[in-house]
C-alpha cells in the first residue's frame, strides 16, 4: 500500500511524475473540466487542526475528479481518544478509498498508515507538509520553467514546511538557504536528513545573507499550530526575520516571494510584500488544488 505521508519515501522520478500529472490535470481542468477518474470513490478527511486550503482544495479536487470527500472535524472522532488510531484507520478503510489526515504528531500519521488498507495522505503533521510542497514545486516550475538549480531562501522558523521543502530541494537539485535564529533553526533530525539526501544547504542566522542570490524567498508563520503557548517568545526572537521591503532590496529584483499561508501580516510578512508584484502567494495557494489532484489520482485512481 502506497501512502503519501513523507516526501522522503518518494524518489525524484516519482515526484516528477506527480508534477507532470499535476500540470496535465490543471490544463485539463482549465480546458473544460477533469475526467471523472475517481467516480464512485470517497476520501475521508480527518482533521485534528483547523484548515482553509487543505480542507477546501482536497474536497474540491475530489469533486472535480468525480469522487466525493467527507470532512471529519477535530471534535468528531476523537482520534486516539474516543477510539484508537488503528481502529479509526481500519473502520475508515472499510468505507473510503483514501484517507487524508491532519494531525499534531507525525507518529499518529504513521499509526494511521500502518493500520489502513487504503492510501493515507499527510495533510500536515508536525514533521512534514508534503502536499504544500507539491504545490510549491508546481508554482516554482510554472514561474521559472525548471526546478533544477533554482535557489530558494527560507527565512524564519525552521518547521514542517521547511523540512518538506528541503527534501524536495534535494530531489530536484535546488539550492536551499535557511536563515533562522539559533533557537528556531534546524534540529538534529533535520540536519541528518538533509545531509543524507545530499542537499546543498546553506545555514545562516542572517536573512540578508540568505536572500542575496535567491530566486525564491519563502516564509511561514512563526507560531505553528500547537505552539500557541510560545507565541510571545517566538514573536520577539523571530522579529528580525520578517519579509519586508528592506529585505527584498537585498535580493535580486527578479526574486519571487512565497508563503504557504495563513499569513500573519505585519509579523513574518508585511502587507507591502504579500500584496506586491513579487508575491506568488495566491497562485501558490491555488496550486494546492492541482498538485493534490495528481496525488489523489496516483494513489486512488
Ligand atoms: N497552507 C495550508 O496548509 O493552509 P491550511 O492550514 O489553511 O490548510
Ligand atoms: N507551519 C504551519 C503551517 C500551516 C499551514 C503549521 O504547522 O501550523
Amino acid at each position: 500500500m502506497r501512502h503519501f505521508i513523507d516526501l522522503s519515501d518518494w524518489s525524484a522520478s516519482e515526484l516528477d511524475d506527480l508534477l507532470t500529472l499535476a500540470v496535465e490535470l490543471k490544463r485539463e481542468w482549465r480546458a473544460g473540466g477533469n475526467r471523472p477518474v475517481l467516480a464512485g470513490k470517497t476520501l475521508a478527511m480527518v482533521f485534528q487542526k483547523p484548515s482553509l486550503r487543505t480542507r477546501v482544495s482536497f474536497e474540491v479536487g475530489m469533486f472535480h475528479l468525480g469522487g466525493h470527500a467527507i470532512y471529519i472535524s477535530p471534535q468528531e472522532i476523537g482520534l486516539g481518544v474516543r477510539e484508537s488510531i488503528p481502529d479509526v484507520a481500519r473502520v475508515l478503510s472499510g468505507y473510503a478509498q483514501g484517507i487524508m489526515a491532519r494531525v499534531y504528531e507525525h507518529d499518529h500519521m504513521r499509526q494511521l498508515a500502518a493500520a489502513s488498507s487504503v492510501p493515507v495522505i499527510n495533510g500536515l503533521s508536525d514533521w512534514m507538509h508534503p502536499c504544500q510542497t507539491m504545490a510549491d514545486l508546481l508554482t516554482i516550475y510554472e514561474h521559472f520553467g525548471r526546478l533544477n538549480g533554482v535557489k530558494v531562501a527560507y527565512v524564519g522558523d525552521c518547521n514542517n514546511v521547511t523540512r518538506s521543502l528541503a527534501v524536495a530541494a534535494a530531489r530536484f537539485d535546488m539550492a536551499l538557504a535557511v536563515a533562522s535564529p539559533v533557537e528556531y533553526g534546524p534540529d538534529a533530525d533535520f540536519l541528518r536528513m538533509t545531509h543524507e539526501s545530499g542537499l546543498e544547504l546553506a545555514l545562516t542566522t542572517d536573512p540578508v545573507e540568505a536572500v542575496r542570490e535567491a530566486d525564491v524567498i519563502y516564509t511561514d508563520t512563526w507560531v505553528s499550530m500547537g505552539q500557541e503557548a510560545q507565541t510571545e517568545t517566538r514573536h520577539r526572537v523571530l522579529r528580525p526575520y520578517q519579509i519586508n521591503a528592506a529585505l527584498l532590496e537585498a535580493a535580486p529584483s527578479s526574486a519571487v516571494v512565497m508563503h504557504c499561508l495563513p499569513a500573519h501580516r505585519g509579523l513574518e510578512i508585511t502587507d507591502e510584500v504579500a500584496d506586491g508584484p513579487q508575491a506568488l502567494i495566491f497562485p501558490q495557494a491555488e496550486n494546492r488544488l492541482h498538485a493534490q489532484k495528481a496525488v489523489l489520482v496516483r494513489l486512488m485512481g
